[in-house]
């Protein structure tokens, strides 16, 4: 329980004597004391009195001495709180030795599907799928470790008309040749050289479309090379998912094309359910509140006029099955923002066919560009768009330089392993350390650095606190005494007891920059207390207690970049 509940507990009893209803006390954390109270301002219109005398009614009313050192009205009306030394020690001690550092498994587990990373077939991933894949990992991982049913879903893009290009161009180059280009990681070329004959060739083309019918009807010869793509694209997105410790496996992809079975079904029900609605030749549904700009009812097509079915039919499709047959109850789609007017409306059908009905619900968790220090979308030198993996390798090759650079006593194998925990670990902390729904300039000096809000100067810290017990050539005791005094250990113990509420809270915003501010502002009040009380040169029982300190910042640490999907080196 932290410390904001326990007032609230205390505080809220009095409140509702006084007001003769339940009142919420909105305890928060304050500059003044150590928390403040600012219900009795509310109250006072609705009471007729001062702020002040409910103020002051409620501090005689409320049980706060075992919890509070101090408590008094201040201002206008607001109460001030300053919690007994002891009091915040009981809760770091309580915290020591619990396993989940405060943070309770969910009361109600729920079976959450998260809908991330989603690249296409022979395509190269890009930035965009950078940021779907580090976010969605962070969600997977965070609500899975609350004790939730987590089902990653990887909706690869491995259906529609490209793939009529994709295949002929493959068969062109024969099966042996383009399964060496693609399992090189070479997407691009084999997309870009498809394209270009189609373009320019158009018996090529007209093979291509031929190709696209004989597809969707299964022709075997067809279907096979089709498969060849995706299994040598499957394969690549794996060592990139791989370098970026990603949690995504195998079994995680969930093509487009897997839904292939349930679009009719899902048309025919759309159509008993009388939803649907002609318009141009293609079956449309006009989900309420949804219109353009001159205020024009807008559809969502289901199926096109050619009979095919796009990307909005298996999303419904997928909707339907997520609920439906895998019982999930929370929806979540890790997409940037300019697909939210689609998902909108894909939730807006679903919910009027009865497939998103509470208490299943779906979110998109949005997400807006990287950008290049110019200030525009992230482009290569030749404008195009940027290879992920080069990405990777470059945080990878620039932070084992630092490394090597910061530590020269790391030998070549450490090194090279501190080299990638701290490259992969600044790109996928710079993306998640940024609201999520704003572009953020990728900045490699800044990302990098070992001050300010970066992975580096959390792991340097979490490492730091290893090299204390290493040093004096103790392990940590969790059991120990606590005891605060100074200022600085009040504040870092603030900071440690104050976990759980944010991992609560960002397992329902998504909003993961609260969890790395958190972070950092942990680091930075342990760093303040490494500095103004010895640890290892104090006399006891305060240096047991200091040592339960250094402990916890370093298990939290550990703990919270972990949920990030980050890697903390014992060394650094
Ligand atoms: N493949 C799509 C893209 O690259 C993303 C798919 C997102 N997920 C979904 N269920 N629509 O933009």
């Amino acid at each position: 329980m932290d410390l904001e509940n326990v007032l609230t507990d205390r505080l809220a009893p009095a409140f509702a004597t006084v007001a003769g209803v339940p009142v919420d006390p909105v305890v928060r954390r304050s500059q003044r004391a150590d928390f403040q109270s600012d219900a009795a301002l509310a109250l006072a219109r609705r009471l007729g009195r001062p702020p002040r005398d409910i103020a002051a009614e409620v501090l005689e009313r409320a049980e706060l001495a075992d919890v509070c050192s101090r408590a008094e009205v201040s201002g206008p009306g607001f109460l001030n709180l300053t919690v007994a030394d002891q009091a915040l020690a009981g809760l770091v001690a309580a915290l020591a030795v619990d396993r989940r550092l405060g943070v309770p498994v969910a009361v109600e587990p729920e079976t959450v599907v998260v809908d991330y990373s989603a690249p296409n077939v022979a395509k190269e991933m890009h930035v965009g799928h950078l940021r779907s894949t580090v976010i969605g990992d962070a969600a997977a991982r965070l609500l899975e470790w609350l004790g939730h049913r987590v089902l990653r879903a990887n909706h690869l893009g491995d259906w529609g008309t490209p793939f009529g290009m994709l295949i002929e161009h493959l068969a062109d180059l024969g099966e042996a040749e383009a399964a060496q280009e693609l399992s090189m990681g070479d997407l691009d070329t084999f997309y870009k050289a498809a394209r270009a004959k189609f373009d320019a060739d158009e018996a090529f083309a007209e093979r291509s479309r031929l190709r696209v019918v004989a597809l969707q009807g299964g022709d075997p010869v067809t279907l096979r090379l089709w498969r060849l793509l995706v299994e040598q694209s499957e394969r690549y997105f794996m060592t990139v998912y791989d370098l970026l410790d990603v949690t995504l496996s195998e079994r995680d992809f969930h093509g487009e094309s897997s839904y292939n079975g349930l679009l009719g079904p899902v048309v025919e029900e759309l159509d008993r359910l009388r939803l649907l609605r002609a318009s141009d030749g293609a079956a449309c549904v006009f989900p309420p509140g949804s219109v353009g700009r001159d205020g024009e009812p807008l559809p969502l097509i289901v199926r096109k006029s050619d009979g095919g079915y796009g990307y909005a039919a298996t999303d419904l499709a997928a909707i339907r099955q997520r609920t439906g047959a895998l019982g999930a109850t929370r929806l979540l789609y890790v997409v940037g923002l300019p697909q939210r007017r689609h998902f909108e409306m894909v939730y807006a059908v679903a919910a009027q066919a009865g497939w998103l009905a509470p208490p299943a619900r779906a979110e998109h968790v949005g997400f807006g560009s990287i950008l290049g220090s110019d200030g525009r979308m992230l482009r290569s030198r030749a404008g195009g768009s940027v290879k992920l993996v080069g990405l990777l390798e470059e945080a990878i090759s620039r932070a084992t330089a630092l490394a090597r650079e910061r530590n020269p006593e790391l030998g070549e194998a450490e090194a090279a392993e501190v080299g990638r925990a701290v490259g992969i670990g600044a790109i996928k902390y710079a993306d998640l350390s940024n609201d999520r729904n704003r572009d953020y300039v990728l900045d490699w000096e800044r990302m990098l650095s070992l001050d300010g809000n970066t992975a580096p100067y959390l792991q340097y810290a979490y490492s730091r606190i290893g090299s204390i017990f290493r040093r004096a050539g103790v392990a940590a005791r969790p059991d120990a005494a606590v005891s605060l005094a100074e200022p600085a250990e009040r504040a870092l113990a603030f900071e440690l007891v104050g976990f759980g509420r944010v991992v609560g809270e960002v397992a329902d915003n998504l909003e993961f920059h609260h969890l790395a501010g958190y972070l950092y502002r942990l680091a930075a009040a342990f760093s303040t207390f490494y500095e103004r009380c010895p640890v290892l040169r104090a006399d006891e029982p305060v240096r047991e207690s200091r040592l339960v300190l250094c402990d916890l910042t370093a298990r939290v640490l550990r703990q919270g970049l972990h949920l990030l999907g980050i890697r903390t080196p014992e060394r650094m």
